[in-house]
Parts: C-alpha cells; structure tokens; sequence
C-alpha cells in the first residue's frame, strides 16, 4: 500500500519514527512528509534512512514529477502524525503552503490525524472548531491521550502510541471500524448533559423500488443526521442511528461510537425506528422519508418495450412514521421532526406550525432547502419551533453545531 505519512512540527515526531517502522516492516510504500518545522524534531536523513523514499517539505523540488500533488494521488491512505494545533487549523481551512498541503488537498484516500499539543491548545474553542470540520469531512481522528505532556503538565494532548494509530488506520483501510473511539468533541457546558438518555436518530433518504434497478428516492445525504447522531454521543447520550442509503464516507465517523442499523425503505425504516423507539428517551427523525411509494414493484426492468412512450406510475401514500411514533409514544418521550421546506419566512413558519401540530411532536427543526441549499452541503441554517409554536432556536453553520443546537432544545424540552 501506498502511504503519505506527514509528520508536523511536535516533539512527538520522534515517536512517528516508530510509525514508519512499523509501516515499513509490515510491506508498504511508505513516503514521509514533513513540514519544516518537523525537521527541527527530527531531522530529514533520519526520514529518509527509515522510510526508504526521498523526503521532501517543499512543493518546489522534483518538480517534473508533479511531485504536490502526485503523492496524494498515489495515497492508498494518508496519516498525519504528530497533527499540530496549526496543521489541524491549516487542513480545516486548506491551506496548501507546503508539501503536505497540496498533498492533503489532492488527496481521495482516508486521511488520519493524530493531534498532539497542549490540553489548553486542544480545549481552545479554535481547535475544537476545525475538529468538528475536520470529523465532518470524514477526517478520521486517533487521540489525543490523556496522560503527562511535555512542561509537566497531565491531560489531553499526547499523541496516541505509533502502535494505536497504524491498528486504527490500518483497519480503517481495510474497511473495519477504527480501533479506537475519536475523543469526544468537549464542550464544557454541553458535557455529558444528555448522559443516562438512550436516543434514536434516523438518517439519510428512504428509497423506494420501482423495478429491480430504478428507485423514487430523495437528495439526502444524511449529514445533518450522523452530525445529531455523534454530538448525541459526545454529550453522553447512548445512540441508536437508523441510516437509510448514507455513502460510507459520510458515515464513517460514527461507526463504532453508536448503534448502527441500515434500512432501504420507508417501510423498512418504520419497523427499525418503532422499535428502537420502544426503549429511548428521545427520537429524531432527521431522515427524508418518502411520502409516496409505487403502488406495485415491478419484478423485472421497466423496459420500454414494456412501458412504451409514456408511462404513468400509480404511487401509494407511505405512513406518516413520526406521527405514528408521536401518538404511541411512551411517557416522557421527546420526539423531534424535521421539515425541509421550499418556501420561505413567513408562509414557511406558518406551514412549519401547521406541520408540528399535526404531527404532534414536541419540536419541529425547519430548514429551507433549494437545488442550492441544505443538501450535500456541510453548512445548515434551521429555526426550532416547540409546543407554544414559537421558534424557541435559530442555528446557523456547520451540520455539527446545528446538532448541538438541537440537543440543546431537547435538553429544554425535556419533562424534569
Ligand atoms: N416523516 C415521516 N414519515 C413520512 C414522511 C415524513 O416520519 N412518511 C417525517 C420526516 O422524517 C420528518 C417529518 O416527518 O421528520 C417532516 O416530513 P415532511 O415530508 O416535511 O412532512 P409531510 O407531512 O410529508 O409534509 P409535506 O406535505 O410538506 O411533505
């Protein structure tokens, strides 16, 4: 396999030589990366005898080879270790100043960061940012450990052991969960404030056949669903995601911290949730479910010598799932839905009130979508109404810190 490793300017860097090794010995092509700040650590004939490759920092030499970006092309998995507090803030906003830029930005292989630097660093609410855009983008985060650092210090911030990092990256390539569990995003005021709950949250789009290869489905990538799923998770929650038709890359981050169930269709996803919801303390409903399915699935392909010029499909309601779960609910149970919405201020408050009350949950989260808005995108803007109809919360940014204004809702909502 082809490997980029990147290493950064810590003092841990010393520690990656035995990632190197390890890397190495186990048969693989492994290209180090460092910034120039890394080479004050370690220098680059240490790199260069261990990895067997050529070690360069700059975008400027070997140069005929397209060497920036080249590298990340040829990555069958790229793993930065030690990440410092700047190279993490560097990816999250893609920065592409020296090697290990351009190579992160050309790349389309995993990419696995193991951040090293001091609690206070790792705590400040700029890393804590470019984390959550960092999980968002599928970047795959082993550490920090807890445990003394450099100064005399104890607490988060030693990047995790070569050893941990090349199992998690490795079983990450080959498909498996990784090894170890990310350290929770930390906020200190949301921490563990949704501990002791079981939560369902269902994601994605429900997809309904109309023959063997064609489907009636919808845009939803399920981003803002895993996004209430893992910050659920970090706040202590035990998690249950019921994911319908969610690619692998936008999922990747909660395997392994939540309950995870698949599910194809509308039907499919109301046996999951309806039973899931039997035991949890709060269900959202964050999945697009169809509306309408085809009245019959063809057994073969809808072919044209079947169908002719035209062809006019009979589509039969689906039931309204929240509504059902809404009306069975168990006592003390939250239920939130979602409502997508083409129109907007006032006529799509207005539609939203309507939309709670017949549903009957205890907050509906609205969002206006477009060909342009709110899907594929890693950016949301909502508006929570509760039970009085007011629109108790507005959010506006990343998929995540919609998630936590949500939970935060929740946490409001909740009977004592
Ligand atoms: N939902 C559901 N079952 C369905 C359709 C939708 O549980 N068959 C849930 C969605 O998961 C979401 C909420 O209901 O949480 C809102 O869905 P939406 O499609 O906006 O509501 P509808 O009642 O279908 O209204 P509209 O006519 O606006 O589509």
């Amino acid at each position: 396999m082809f490997v980029v490793v990147g290493v950064t300017g810590g003092i841990a860097a010393y520690k990656t030589v035995h990632l190197v090794r390890r890397l190495i010995a186990e048969g693989h092509d492994v290209h180090v990366v460092p910034t120039e700040d890394a080479l004050r650590f370690v220098g680059l004939p240490t790199w260069e005898a261990i990895s067997r490759n050529t070690v360069t920092t700059s975008v400027h030499e070997d140069v005929a080879t397209v060497r920036h970006v080249s590298l990340g092309q040829r990555a069958d998995l790229v793993i930065v270790a030690p990440a410092t507090a700047n190279t993490l803030a560097k990816m999250a906003a893609g920065l592409a100043d020296d090697l290990l830029g351009t190579t992160l930005l050309a790349t389309a292989a995993p990419v696995v960061v193991a951040p090293a630097m001091h609690t206070q660093m790792w705590w400040h609410a700029a890393t804590q940012a470019n984390m959550r855009v960092l999980r968002e983008r599928g970047v795959h985060v082993v550490g920090p450990a807890d445990g003394p650092l450099t100064g005399g210090d104890t607490g988060p911030g030693r990047m995790s052991e070569p050893d941990e990092i090349a199992d998690a990256a490795l079983a990450l390539v080959r498909g498996e969960a990784p090894a170890r569990v990310p350290v929770p995003a930390p906020d200190p005021a949301r921490d563990g404030d949704l501990a002791g709950l079981r939560v369902v949250v269902t994601a994605g789009g429900t997809r309904e056949p109309l023959d063997p290869v064609r489907f009636l489905g919808n845009r939803s990538s399920g981003r803002q669903g895993v996004a209430l799923a893992l910050a659920a998770a970090d706040r202590g929650a035990e998690v249950t995601l019921i994911a319908a038709h969610i690619e692998g890359e936008v999922i990747a981050a909660a395997r392994g911290r939540v309950t995870l169930a698949t599910v194809g269709t509308a039907a499919q996803l109301q046996d999951a949730v309806t039973d899931a919801a039997s035991i949890a303390d709060v269900v959202v409903m964050a999945a697009a479910v169809a509306d309408y399915r085809p009245a019959e699935t063809a057994g073969t392909k809808l072919t044209k010598e079947v169908t002719g010029g035209r062809l006019v499909l009979e589509l039969v309601e689906n039931p309204d799932i929240v509504a059902g779960l809404a009306a069975d609910r168990r006592p003390g149970q939250t239920i939130v839905a979602f409502a997508a919405e083409t129109t907007s201020d006032d006529e799509m408050l207005a539609r939203a009130r309507r939309k709670r009350a017949r549903k009957d949950v205890d907050l509906l989260v609205v969002n206006e979508v477009g060909w342009e808005r709110g899907f594929e995108t890693a950016d949301n803007e909502v508006m929570i109404i509760d039970r009085s109809g007011e629109v108790t919360a507005q959010a506006s940014g990343s998929k995540r810190l919609v998630a936590d204004a949500v939970w935060d809702a929740v946490v409001v909502a909740r009977p004592l």
